[in-house]
């Protein structure tokens, strides 16, 4: 049996042979705090703030429109090679911009559309939302034959696999799933499932955006067709970054995307007046890049691509079972439930954790009463408490200080000065 100070020295010792280590320093650190949310939005690197200012300064305020030319025309497409780097795919099949909601809404109509007399569209009930918000406004308006179906996990954290595996059939045209689901971390074996797709004809589109930056990936060895990620969480990209998405080469002719404008025509600056689409990815371009929020993907990218993947999946799983073995001995005897899988190899970056008064005992972490480092991990409905670790910046020592305050916020009922009303962003 372990006790919180066994604990922190352990941390302190897992911290100083830490190979990733050197990759904190290169992050912002405003006011002392304890960040465990960097799987909802990354920190900020240091050199996105230089970068931010040189391109304001002289790329806009010095350069005015002669920086297209000089820099931002080749500025999107240097950057969907780096996150190709990142996922397993060849450069040009990756396209950068938009929103996740909005590129998912873009394949998911080419593939309807192309998956012609199938009207069925699965999922399951641990993806995102939006993407269910996506795919019942595209059936509204466009696939009104078309149903979706959204699988129930039976215990909330993994996966329906028995019934994905029973309901995927010759008349399922889609199937659209979180790679690592949100609230639980749950990891798909999304090579296996591309074969269960293929041998039926149904294409699947992946949701990255808790996978990208937080785990490796491999989408052509993994016969991934297509895929959608964000930027702005373990890529380190800030606020409302621009999403990417993944078209496998073969299929990029065959799809037509949802939105055709300019910067998807095969010559925008002819300016003629039928539109005649790419044949590439940059078809599903439809506006204007925003050049200074996609320039600001490129530092945190940059950091990624340096430590390696396999690097920081390994920290992130030792950081994992560290975790775990602090809850078995100090949370759950508190009441608190694991609320994620045990088993690494179905799970991604972060790990949630329940308990009936998440929500105010993640207030008193985030605004403590007495003065002490805020800890920021998020919530999630109903009483989950979400703990995102990134190894670029995450230290062991986090992760004991998190759980002794924890402990101590609910020994003491410390949680009983906070409001339970919530915030519009938890
Ligand atoms: C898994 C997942 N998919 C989609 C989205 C929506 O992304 P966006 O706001 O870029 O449309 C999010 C947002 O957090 C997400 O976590």
């Amino acid at each position: 049996m372990s006790n919180i100070v066994d604990f922190q020295h352990r941390a302190a010792e897992l911290d100083s042979s830490d190979p990733l280590s050197g990759f904190r320093g290169h992050f912002f650190s405003g006011s002392e705090t304890i960040y465990l949310d960097g799987n909802s939005l990354g920190r900020l690197p240091i050199h996105t703030i230089r970068l931010m200012q040189r391109m304001l300064e002289q790329q806009w305020g010095d350069r005015l429109i002669r920086s297209w030319n000089e820099h931002w025309l080749e500025l999107p497409r240097r950057i969907a090679g780096k996150i190709a780097r990142l996922v397993g795919a060849e450069d040009d099949e990756i396209f950068v911009g938009d929103s996740t909601s909005v590129n998912l809404y873009k394949l998911a109509y080419g593939t309807l559309s192309f998956q012609k007399g199938r009207t069925e569209i699965l999922s399951d009930d641990l993806n995102f939302p939006s993407d269910f918000y996506v795919l019942q406004g595209l059936i509204k308006s466009h696939f009104q034959d078309h149903a979706l179906n959204i699988l129930k996990s039976e215990d909330g954290i993994h996966a329906p696999l028995d019934a994905l595996k029973t309901s995927v059939n010759n008349n399922t045209a889609l199937i659209c799933l979180s790679h690592v689901a949100f609230k639980s971390a749950f990891m798909y074996n999304m090579a296996r499932l591309n074969e269960l797709a293929a041998e039926k004809g149904t294409k699947i589109i992946w949701d990255l955006s808790h996978a990208v930056g937080s785990v490796p990936l491999k989408l052509n060895e993994w016969g991934a067709e297509m895929a959608v990620g964000c930027t702005y969480k373990y890529l380190n990209g800030g606020p409302g970054a621009p999403a990417f998405l993944y078209v496998r080469k073969d299929l990029q002719s065959r799809l037509e995307s949802a939105i055709w404008a300019w910067f998807g025509h095969a010559r925008p600056f002819e300016f003629g007046h039928e539109y005649e689409a790419r044949s590439d990815v940059w078809k599903y371009a439809a506006g204007t890049p925003p050049i200074l929020s996609m320039a600001a993907i490129e530092p945190g990218l940059d950091l990624l691509l340096n430590a390696g993947m396999d690097a920081l999946r390994s920290k992130s799983l030792g950081m994992s079972a560290f975790f775990f073995d602090m809850f078995k001995q100090l949370l759950e005897p508190l009441g608190f439930s694991w609320a994620s899988p045990t088993d690494p190899l179905q799970m991604g970056s972060h790990v949630s954790i329940s308990h009936p008064e998440g929500y105010r005992i993640c207030k008193a972490l985030i605004s403590p009463n007495d003065g002490s480092t805020p800890i920021i991990p998020d919530f999630r409905k109903p009483d989950i408490i979400r703990l995102g670790f990134a190894p670029l910046y995450n230290t062991y020592k986090d992760l004991a200080e998190a759980v002794a305050r924890i402990a101590a916020i609910v020994k003491n009922s410390v949680y009983l000065e906070y409001d339970p009303s919530l915030e519009a962003v938890t």
